[in-house]
């Protein structure tokens, strides 16, 4: 088992440039596979959920070289490109790789399983599995058809309509993927809107597809036109960053490149909102992906009441927001995230046992919590439950804490963020 153990810092201070996007690394793998040439991509993030990605393609047939560091040449091979994989595919620990393939799969000729690990096997699946029936799989899961192994049969799909019941971008991505492959239309409307990496990526490779606030629509057997991609710094790694800067005294620091595709800003508003000197400078964009430098610097936070139509574009910021309410002035409200619940694990429990060690006044309810903020935290021995961003947040809170914090099985954060202490030590000379 490693563990992290953390003495606290005196300040974050420098300019940085983080790890790329995980959710669009995932994305152009997938579009790459599907797009009719040489897909060149820059600035790959190589952490262990990507990478399953790839060598699920790769075992599907598709060719995939890594040229530099972070740099893939994917050779598309069209909608009809993939072979039948010879074994079950497993896919580790990545949600996202299970859900958008998923969707792939459904439109193929052939039968395969798909298999994850502990955590990823007790991970809501019915979400993708009932629509994608819809639109005429043959899909088989484990314990009340909602969890992993799964078992895809492709057939023949047909455009649906349909009304997610969550606002998750993995289904609707899944969705839009197998839209791709379907006879005819589909068109979705979401609850709220989740992030839009899938949209943009297929309206930069050609596609056409409709969106009206939260209505999609897509017609099936478009051509996906190959085309470079590069990825932006993942604003949910610089999260931790960005927290870490605004509860550590003295602190300043740049993130450089950060992707901010505006269903994903959330955790900027809300830090803004909270008070924190926050600014963005440089900003560009490329293939349809906006971004830009980040500065934040120390600065007092007061407590505030998230909830709503912002949840879905910070939800995976929220465990790392609890740290920062917890060190705020006042009163902070989270509610409706019962999504954390089922996440790489449960994230308001992780977060409220582990912040709860370490002297936090956090309240669980039932899709969120309330935290009542204190001058300080002071050091304890915490768990990551097996997931990344409850280790990193909980590295995060040990940056201010008084005495010393030890993180326990912290190998999970090479899932999205390998690399993540030593850049920590960078900006703060640990
Ligand atoms: C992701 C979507 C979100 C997010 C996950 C990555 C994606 O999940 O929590 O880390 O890449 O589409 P949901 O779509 O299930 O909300």
């Amino acid at each position: 088992m490693q563990k992290i153990t953390i003495t606290g810092c005196k300040s974050l201070r420098g300019i940085l440039q983080l790890p790329p996007d995980k959710s669009i690394s995932h994305r152009a793998v997938i579009l790459g596979a599907l797009s009719d040439g040489k897909v060149k991509v820059k600035n790959f993030l190589e952490s262990e959920d990507c990478l399953k990605t790839v060598r699920v393609f790769k075992t599907l047939g598709i060719k995939i070289e890594k040229k530099d560091p972070g740099e893939l040449l994917i050779h598309g091979n069209g909608l009809a490109g993939l072979k039948k994989p010879a074994r079950p595919l497993y896919l580790g620990n990545s949600g996202t790789t299970m859900r958008l393939l998923s969707g792939v799969l459904a439109g193929q000729n052939f039968e395969v399983k798909l298999t994850g690990d502990a955590s990823l096997s007790k991970r809501p699946m019915g979400r993708v599995i009932e629509p994608l029936r819809l639109m005429g799989a043959k899909v088989k899961a484990s314990k009340d058809n909602n969890f992993a192994p799964l078992t895809i049969k492709g057939e023949n799909l047909k455009g649906i309509r349909y009304r997610l019941p969550v606002a998750s971008a993995q289904v609707k991505s899944a969705l839009l993927l197998a839209a791709l492959f379907a006879r005819g239309k589909t068109r979705l409307i979401e609850p709220a809107k989740s992030r839009d990496h899938t949209e943009r990526m297929l309206k930069y490779l050609g596609i056409r597809i409709d969106i009206d606030g939260l209505k999609l629509s897509i017609t099936g057997g478009q051509r996906l036109r190959a085309k470079d991609i590069y990825i932006p710094a993942d604003i949910s790694s610089a999260a931790f960053f960005l927290v870490g800067a605004a509860t550590v005294a003295s602190s300043r620091i740049t993130l450089k490149s950060v992707g901010l595709n505006p269903t994903r800003t959330g955790i900027i508003k809300v830090l803004k909102r909270m008070g924190a000197q926050l600014e963005i400078k440089n900003r560009a964009t490329r293939n349809l992906e906006p971004g830009g430098d980040v500065k934040i610097g120390y600065g007092g936070l007061r407590g505030i009441h998230i909830k709503g139509d912002i949840i879905p574009r910070l939800i995976d910021e929220l465990p790392v927001l609890m740290v920062a309410a917890s060190l705020a002035k006042g009163k902070t409200i989270i509610e409706g995230a019962g999504e954390l619940r089922v996440k790489e694990t449960d994230r308001i429990k992780s977060m409220v046992i582990n912040l709860s060690k370490m002297g936090a006044r956090i309240e669980e309810k039932r899709d969120g919590v309330i935290i009542e903020g204190v001058e300080k935290l002071h050091g304890a021995t915490v768990k990551s439950y097996g997931d990344h961003r409850t280790a990193m947040s909980m590295i995060v809170a040990g940056l201010s804490a008084r005495g010393k914090t030890i993180i326990e099985n912290t190998e999970c954060i090479n899932t999205s963020f390998p690399g993540f202490l030593k850049t920590l030590k960078i900006l703060t000379f640990l």
